[in-house]
């Protein structure tokens, strides 16, 4: 999609009048740069319209050019906001119109958001909002419809352009991400996510290495191994790296749960809890993809990111309840139940991870249904003890639209992941707070360095009335991108 910014009303596109409760069109910046014979049909028809609560209409002008009406009800704010940004192409997709023209000031809502930050979150809002995962449907005769262009308006057109450019980088990575994660598991197996990597290496120029399993068995990553043992896929370890920081500065390193099926394993999941669980590898596929959009924006960093691959699958080489694993650390981990392997498998990473010296590592997962419990589906579950990341990654997460809720990460909770035959157990020892022993489980692996962990399960998948497509959500990349960027 093209996205410019302007300061006039061209007569091909269809303004966007975004109103306050009850008011009326005439109030909009736009207005007065219509014709008048177009003026006065608003004016009719918001005379004659409730304008209140959230609403939409479309206004046929007598110029023969639409005007999409939209309210926003009473309060505003920011998070609303962005879902303004996203509701103007879900009506536009479903209207037919290919070229829009929004003001940016519509969107200015409370919080201290300055013009280049709010164009750059536009523009991605207005990429997500538009894309819908198509690749394995046959295409209609009229083609798939998508909006075409939208022109920014705004008195500050010099530097704005910029912004919408990066904004809009940064939407295509995340978009990039659902498509990786919404690719049925058949289809995206561990060598498949590494070639999606590498292909990225390709593209932006960051150096990729693909560890097989020999490579694997070498590094005794035991945790990897005995997750992929069921699968007659072979496991995967991605690491790419992109050092454009100064030598001196450690890197950030970036870690992702890549399980491209979660059936369970042996502790098979239930009912339809193996719907969808070819998103297991959304973690992978978002820091894949924040990486991606940090070498395109040319960011100054020294950042790696790691990806540990495997498929969780049942059968008669599947590893076992009551295995105890040897972990690259030296740990042990004593396997309480099969399905419990995203941290298996991470545990590895995390280890790996020390060779970099990082000054943070952040992990990134779909690890706990828990966590959904917890928090329900509207905000990612953020763990660290380290309260200044805490609150800078929090910030960034609501500046963008990409929620984080923190949860705690107490030793006092290290109780439960005490093995009885290994060192530290895959399960928590009650049925409660899951996604809270997951997170000290990890900790175990990560006292090396400053670490943080987001659980992004509640975040895998977008919800009704958010205004993006069904599938992957691509939860945590516009939070990280903005993060890493200013850390
Ligand atoms: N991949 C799942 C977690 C998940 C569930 C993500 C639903 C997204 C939606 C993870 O591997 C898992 O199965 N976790 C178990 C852990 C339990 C066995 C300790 C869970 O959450 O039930
Ligand atoms: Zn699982
Ligand atoms: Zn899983």
């Amino acid at each position: 999609m093209k996205i410019v910014c302007t300061k006039k009303l061209l007569k091909s596109v269809t303004p966007v009048f975004i109103l306050r409760e009850k008011e009326k069109p005439e109030k909009h910046l736009f207005f007065q740069q219509l014709s008048k014979s177009d003026q006065e049909q608003l004016h009719l028809f918001g005379k004659h319209t409730h304008l209140e609560g959230i609403y939409t209409h479309t206004v046929f002008l007598l110029s023969g050019r639409r005007a999409l009406v939209m309210g926003i009800g009473k309060e505003y704010n920011h998070r609303k906001a962005i879902r303004t940004m996203r509701r103007i192409i879900s009506v536009a997709r479903k209207e037919r119109m290919s070229s829009l023209v929004v003001n940016l000031g519509d969107f200015r809502a409370g919080k201290k958001v300055d013009v280049n930050t709010l164009a750059e979150i536009l523009a991605t809002q207005l990429e997500l909002a538009n894309f819908e995962f198509v690749m394995y449907k046959t295409k209609p005769k009229e083609g798939w419809f998508f909006v075409k262009e939208v022109h920014v308006f705004t008195p500050h057109v010099r530097n704005v352009q910029a912004n919408l450019n990066t904004g809009k980088i940064i939407g295509e990575e995340i978009n990039d991400a659902r498509a990786l994660s919404n690719t049925p598991g058949g289809d995206m197996t561990p060598q498949k996510l590494a070639e999606a990597a590498q292909g990225i290496g390709h593209r932006t120029g960051c150096k990729v290495r693909i560890l097989t399993e020999s490579a694997i068995k070498k590094l005794k990553m035991g945790g990897i191994l005995g997750v992929s043992r069921g699968s007659s896929e072979q496991p995967r370890f991605i690491v790419m790296e992109y050092l454009k920081g100064k030598k001196s500065e450690k890197p950030i390193v970036l870690v992702g749960k890549g399980v491209t099926f979660d059936t369970g394993g042996l502790n098979l999941k239930q009912g339809n809890g193996i719907y969808e669980m070819h998103m297991d590898m959304s973690g992978g596929a978002a820091v894949i993809h924040t990486l991606a959009a940090l070498v395109r924006l040319k960011v100054k960093k020294n950042i790696i990111c790691l990806i540990p691959a495997v498929e969780n699958m049942p059968s008669g080489s599947s590893y076992h309840p009551g295995d105890l694993l040897k972990t690259m650390s030296g740990k042990t981990i004593e396997v309480l139940n099969t399905d419990a392997e995203g941290r298996v498998i991470l545990a590895d990473a995390l280890t790996y991870a020390e060779r970099y010296a990082p000054r943070l590592v952040i992990d990134v997962a779909t690890l706990t249904g828990a966590a959904m419990v917890a928090l329900g589906q509207r905000a990612s579950a953020l763990f660290t003890t380290n309260t200044v990341v805490e609150k800078k990654l929090r910030q960034a997460g609501e500046v963008v639209g990409d929620l984080l809720w923190p949860l705690p990460l107490w030793e006092e909770y290290e109780e439960e992941v005490k093995g009885t035959f290994g060192d530290v157990a895959n399960m928590g020892k009650t049925k409660y707070g899951g996604a809270i022993t997951g997170a000290v489980f990890l900790w175990q692996f990560a006292k090396q360095y400053p670490w943080v962990h987001i659980d992004i399960a509640p975040r895998m998948t977008t919800i009704e009335g958010e205004y993006l497509a069904k599938g992957a959500a691509g939860a945590s990349i516009g939070l990280l991108v903005s993060f890493v960027r200013d850390f």
